[in-house]
């Protein structure tokens, strides 16, 4: 039996928690093959609901689900973890931006940082998916003593999922026709989707759509679809969140190929001009295990890099915001 992956997810009795655990169990993440044991994070009082999703867990007998541990802290819960998935924070109501959670959410990943570093796998890979993820992950990196911060990334493959599913529905093509669709920036309505790379069935998107509909209808609804979700369900998205969380850690782990695309939000090494170590929206690919590699030297037009610096302005703005935490 290959050694199992411990895998530690905060949040574990919330909306996405739900939609997130089962597809992990059942190897979707990691690959069919590999153990996997569940370290599920929640907070006391959350603790009874996170007993009923563990019984619901079992009752699935994944092949591969090696074991199932509880913990209401994170010290506890971080405990040797391979892997750690940081959703456990609040969601934004009507009316708010994700960047308004800062204050209430951000004291969760200066102690989840803290906890990570002691007690989890000296080369942990971490996701941050509560929001604002981007500063979030940048709180919990800067608390990295003795594990590596480039392995603090935030999600945004969300947004480059929804910019693929626009895509295949204007060109009346299935989604997995689509192909290094990405985004720069943060996970916010500043961020910015880049279709110059992209393609379908070999073709460059660029030639296929009119600019109209990419710079009009395109771009705001993968930019405020969060809100729109919010708005329609009273509930921010879940499902699809849980899905493009599994979508990036397998990518990180088991690879992109050579000359594939997929966003992360990962620190900035300074690549294209964005302030060393903010956590940005990057393509990024993976041709070795837990290797992402942000692809260079891209070509960028004028507007395209003048809406990436906003992003980075916006970003730049929080970590102000936050600067007591770090
Ligand atoms: P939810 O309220 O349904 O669940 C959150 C869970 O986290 C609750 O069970 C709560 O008890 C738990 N929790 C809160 N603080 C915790 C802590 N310190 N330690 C452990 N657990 C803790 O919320 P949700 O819909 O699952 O969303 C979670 C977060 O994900 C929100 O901040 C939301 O905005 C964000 N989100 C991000 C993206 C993205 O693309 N990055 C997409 C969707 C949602
Ligand atoms: C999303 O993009 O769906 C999430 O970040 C939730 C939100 O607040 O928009």
């Amino acid at each position: 039996m290959k050694k199992p992956i411990r895998v530690a997810v905060t949040g574990s009795a919330g909306q996405i928690g739900y939609s997130l655990l089962f597809p992990i169990a059942n190897g979707d993440m990691l690959g069919k093959d590999q153990p996997v044991i569940l370290q599920l994070v929640e907070l006391p009082v959350a603790m009874k609901g996170l007993e009923g999703v563990a019984l619901e867990l079992e009752d699935c007998s994944f092949p591969q689900l090696a074991g199932i541990e509880l913990a209401d802290n994170p010290n506890d819960g971080f405990r040797n973890a391979d892997v750690v998935m940081l959703v456990g924070a609040k969601p934004r109501g009507p009316g708010q931006d994700r960047s308004d959670l800062i204050r209430e959410n951000g004291g969760i990943f200066t102690v989840q940082g803290d906890a990570i570093d002691a007690n989890a796998a000296e080369d942990v890979k971490v996701i941050v998916v509560g929001n604002p993820c981007n500063t979030n992950a940048l709180i919990a990196a800067s608390r990295a003593r003795r594990t590596n911060k480039a392995n603090y990334t935030a999600m945004t493959r969300l947004d480059q999922n929804r910019a693929t599913g626009q895509l295949a529905r204007k060109l009346g093509v299935v989604p997995g026709d689509v192909r290094d669709v990405y985004i720069w920036g943060n996970h916010s309505d500043t961020m910015v989707p880049d279709i110059s790379q992209g393609t379908v069935n070999g073709k460059a998107i660029s030639g296929l759509v009119e600019a109209d509909w990419l710079g009009g209808a395109f771009d705001k609804t993968v930019r405020t679809r969060g809100k729109a979700i919010i708005e329609a369900r009273g509930k921010s998205s879940a499902a699809s969140a849980a899905f493009a969380a599994i979508n990036h850690i397998h990518d990180w782990y088991l690879g992109t190929g050579a000359n594939r695309y997929v966003s992360m939000a990962v620190p900035s090494d300074g690549a294209y001009g964005i302030p060393e170590g903010l956590i940005y929206s990057f393509p990024c690919r993976i041709t070795a295990p837990w290797q992402y590699e942000i692809v260079r030297d891209l070509p960028v037009d004028a507007a395209t890099k003048a809406r990436r610096d906003a992003s980075t302005a916006e970003l730049v703005a929080e970590r102000e915001a936050v600067a007591h935490m770090l």
